[in-house]
């Protein structure tokens, strides 16, 4: 028999090994709010602080002592956890009490509708899915009409009450003069094939996305087209619909990017016994999907200034605009909506990751009353999704939110407050190290100077390999077992996303970390970062 060791080589040994690379290849035998524990050498627990947070899922913390209770309580009760296609009132009940979060949030009356799934990126290829749908709906009809106004000018020239003139052919541009034919019915029928064909020609074609760089929106299949990283995104092009990437500090590069995409449709009308050719635009691009602050490429607050740009355009072109709230949602920045916090305004939100609270995986997409197609739900649909258990579990998580009157949130933002201003003082102490620090609430970034002209071959080396954050991260687990992590796109920024539990003494217990690890930076001290020394 193959030993446990031997099995687990099979669940993706080259990340273990990666991660062993850089010491960060612990196993966690249990969890509680801000604290993982490992076993040394001798089975004994060795507490970890754990300031990753299940990347951003855990801001009521591990294994939450009500929610866990809950969760219990549920399953010994014996709840249908799956009973698809029959009512769901529980899933209800939360797209309600979402709704109620979302109203008093953003100030306004319109409800949203609730397509639930279960991870971050499913949620997202809903709501991409849906306003696909939208768009598709909404190009059918206008195609139609197109053909409906093509049959009144067709019977109106049939009548001779009007008249092909040359210039019908010149306003369409791409449309080549029918020389020499003067039957008034042929030359109508020579226009109309040729705009079909135009026509054909467009709406065939591939929708697109805008999307801001360095976004992260998830892995899967057309998700993973929305996630700016290369690595992650360029070997799959080939399978779904592209995005176009739009630098947070040139919000006029979202009106260029829509110029440079326009399409027109044309159709018929008639002015004055006249057939004329009118254009018309329609939809490319499906819908604009943005963070309020990316989490994966590094902890980037949204300027205002961009938010408002994504919104006048969206608005000018029709586009929805879905926010991705997966990770900066559910009161991670002190609001239950970042957006809120940054003035940007989405038609779609994103949920996922807190939603579960820590324990269910379960993820949403609301859509705004007045986008919404009722048909999708005919066509849409996911086995674990609306589970009773995920969505009673995620109502006990808007409870503890909501409690007190949000008195969650105000300790969230208060311990980003006191966290912010430490990770300051840090900076100020090493600006020679740490280039920034940024975030809202308890998401945070700690963005380290990249030293390529380290004197450590050591340092130089991880640098050359995008490894230098990988390397603070398993120096701060080594010497001071604290848990943080950089990302796959955002190599040097460590990324701080505690629950709302991270105490005082953590918050000292993280500065000595940080400031040690500054100082062996500083140092070029490459063994030393390495535990080799
Ligand atoms: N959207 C955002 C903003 C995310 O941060 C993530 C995941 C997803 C979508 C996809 O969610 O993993 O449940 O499918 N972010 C993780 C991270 C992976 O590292 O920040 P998923």
């Amino acid at each position: 028999m193959e030993t446990a060791a031997a099995e687990s080589g099979l669940a993706e040994p080259h990340l273990a090994h990666v991660l062993a690379s850089v010491g960060l290849n612990v196993e966690y035998v249990r969890a509680e709010g801000t604290t993982l524990h490992r076993l040394d050498g001798d089975g004994r627990e060795v507490p970890v602080l754990d300031l990753v947070g299940g990347f951003g899922s855990l801001i009521l913390g591990h294994n939450h002592p009500e929610i866990v209770a809950y969760a219990r309580d549920l399953l010994a009760a014996r709840i249908p956890v799956h009973a698809q296609f029959s009512d769901s009132p529980h899933a209800g009940r939360l797209a309600a009490a979402l709704n109620a979060v979302l109203r008093r949030e953003l100030g306004d009356d319109e409800p949203y509708f609730a397509i639930f799934a279960s991870t971050g990126a499913e949620a997202i290829e809903a709501a991409i899915k849906h306003a696909e749908f939208d768009r598709h709906l909404t190009l059918a009809a206008l195609a139609g009409e197109i053909a409906d106004h093509a049959g009144q000018v067709r019977a109106a020239v049939g009548a001779g009450d009007a008249i092909v003139p040359d210039d019908a052919f010149d306003l369409a541009a791409p449309i080549a003069r029918p020389d020499g034919v003067t039957d008034r019915r042929e030359r109508l029928e020579r226009l109309v094939a040729q705009l079909d064909d135009w026509n054909s020609r467009q709406l065939a074609r591939a929708p697109l996305f805008l999307v801001a760089e360095k976004a992260f929106h998830g892995k899967l299949v057309g998700s993973v087209q929305l996630t700016h990283n290369e690595a992650f995104r360029v070997p799959f092009e080939a399978l779904a619909a592209q995005a176009r990437f739009l630098p947070l500090d040139r919000p006029e590069a979202i009106q260029e990017a829509v110029d440079a995409e326009r399409g027109v449709l044309f159709d018929l009308t008639i002015a004055n016994g006249l057939v004329t050719v009118v254009e018309r635009d329609f939809p490319i691009f499906c819908a604009f999907v943005l963070e309020p602050i990316q989490g994966e490429g590094g902890i980037n607050v949204v300027p205002p200034e961009f938010g408002k740009e994504a919104r006048r355009v969206c608005d000018s072109i029709g586009c929805p605009l879905i926010v991705d709230e997966i990770q900066s949602g559910m009161g991670r920045t002190g609001a239950f909506l970042a957006s809120t916090r940054v003035g940007l305004r989405g038609d779609y939100y994103t949920l996922a990751k807190s939603l579960g609270g820590g324990i269910a995986k379960t993820s949403v997409a609301l859509v705004r009353a007045s986008r919404y197609r009722k048909e999708f739900e005919l066509v849409h649909s996911s086995t674990f999704a609306k589970d009773a258990f995920s969505s009673l579990v995620a109502l006990k998580v808007l409870e503890l939110l909501e409690a007190g009157g949000g008195a969650a949130y105000r300790v969230i933002e208060e311990r980003g407050r006191r966290l912010s201003a430490m990770l300051g003082t840090v900076r100020e102490a090493f600006p020679d190290v740490v280039k920034d620090v940024r975030g809202m609430g308890l998401m945070l970034g700690v963005e380290f100077h990249d030293r390529p002209d380290s004197t450590s071959p050591i340092i130089q080396d991880l640098v050359r390999n995008g490894f230098l954050g990988y390397a603070v991260a398993g120096h701060v687990l080594r010497e001071h077992r604290i848990r943080t992590f950089p990302t796959g796109s955002a190599a040097n920024t460590l990324r701080l996303e505690p629950s709302l539990q991270l105490s005082d003494e953590e918050i000292t217990r993280l500065e000595s970390a940080l400031r040690d690890v500054c100082a062996v930076l500083r140092d070029e001290d490459g063994p030393r970062l390495m535990g080799a020394a």
